[in-house]
């Protein structure tokens, strides 16, 4: 869509009073509470999908408020098995304090790994902005090095830097390697992303094809078809499918509540039909679900910094058949 129409969204969006923004993000959004949270995951289980639990918010300012997002993730560690959903957990190292603090940001950070690890809970760091990616990559493969193999990251295929990343974590952690794939959700600068539509695709399946071809675990986070179609011949043409054991010879250990080798992920509220159909076909699919009391903040950043989502969630209102819960 046209980068003015997605600007014009976002420059009318930030103007909207708190209570439409709401409204809107509430497909998006699974609450401001633990409890509704579970509520969306417990609807959701019955369409056969897993999760991975955000607590919404990212950057800190001061080392106190990662106090708050340390307390809110043991909370909801407890919420998840007590109510026994097949959940992993996202977090932002960011809001851990990885930016201002990395020494306190990794001792809070792996308190969190090692608490997850105690009741088998896969952390999954999500990858930011070109700032924190050599920091998050590090202290992945500090916490491998720690004996704490539950926790992994996310690479962006728009960052030039992705390929050369991959053969960096093959190097650290062998097929242990645990990857989120998505295109990248910052606007990044152009000498060091790529920006158009189509070299982020053919970037994105490289790195798909690389990690694969590496014997890592390998979770495709996107809605877009030609990932979506690229991943599955790719996984054809390593014998890799539903209900088989993952048969490359490279492939790291099979891990407890994953997929075999693989998986899809995808937003909550974000083509809920493509998934289904993925989970239909027997392929493992997990949810994003984010929540949380910082809802407004987060999707006004979000907006701001990436206008073609203002264009999507535009679309997904005005035109509701072409993007469905
Ligand atoms: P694309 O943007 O082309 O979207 C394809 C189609 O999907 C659109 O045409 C539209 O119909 C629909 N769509 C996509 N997003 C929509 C939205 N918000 N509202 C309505 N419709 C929408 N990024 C990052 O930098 N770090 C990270 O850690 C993560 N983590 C992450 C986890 C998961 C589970 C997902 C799915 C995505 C991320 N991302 C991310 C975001 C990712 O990098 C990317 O920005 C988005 O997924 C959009 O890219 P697509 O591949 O979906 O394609």
């Amino acid at each position: 869509m046209a980068g003015w129409f997605s600007r014009l969204v976002v420059a009318m969006t930030i103007r909207m009073p708190k209570w439409f923004v709401g409204w809107v993000s509430r497909r998006y959004v699974a609450g401001n509470t633990i409890p509704e949270a579970i509520k969306v995951m417990q609807r959701l289980s019955k369409e056969n999908a897993c999760f991975t639990v955000d607590v919404l918010g990212e950057e800190i300012s001061t080392m106190d408020e990662a106090q708050y997002f340390f307390d809110e993730y043991s909370n909801l560690i407890e919420a998840i098995i007590e109510h026994d959903i097949d959940s992993d957990l996202s977090i932002k190292p960011t809001a851990f304090g990885l930016l201002i603090d990395p020494e306190k940001g990794y001792t809070n950070i792996k308190n969190l790994v090692k608490l997850a690890a105690q009741h088998d809970m896969f952390v999954r760091l999500d990858m930011e902005d070109h700032r924190v990616t050599q920091a998050t990559i590090d202290c992945v493969v500090e916490l491998h090095g720690e004996g704490l193999s539950n926790v992994g990251t996310v690479y962006q295929g728009r960052l030039f830097r992705t390929l050369d990343d991959i053969d960096y974590l093959e190097q650290k952690l062998g097929p242990a390697a645990d990857y989120r794939i998505c295109k990248g959700i910052y606007l990044e600068p152009e000498d060091i992303a790529h920006t158009g539509y189509s070299e982020i695709v053919t970037a994105t399946n490289a790195s798909i094809d690389k990690m694969l071809a590496a014997g890592a675990y390998c979770a495709v986070a996107s809605h877009d078809k030609p990932v979506i179609d690229h991943t599955l011949s790719a996984l054809e043409s390593y014998g890799m499918g539903p209900g088989k054991l993952d048969p490359r010879k490279n492939a790291g250990p099979s891990r407890n509540g994953k997929g075999p080798g693989y998986e899809f992920q995808m937003l909550l509220g974000v083509r809920g039909p493509l998934r289904r159909k993925l989970a239909a076909a027997g392929h493992k699919t997990r949810v994003y679900v984010p929540y949380g009391e910082k809802w407004y903040e987060y999707s006004i950043r979000r907006l701001q910094e990436n206008p073609t989502v203002g264009a999507q969630v535009a679309k997904a209102f005005l035109m509701p058949w072409t993007n469905r819960p």
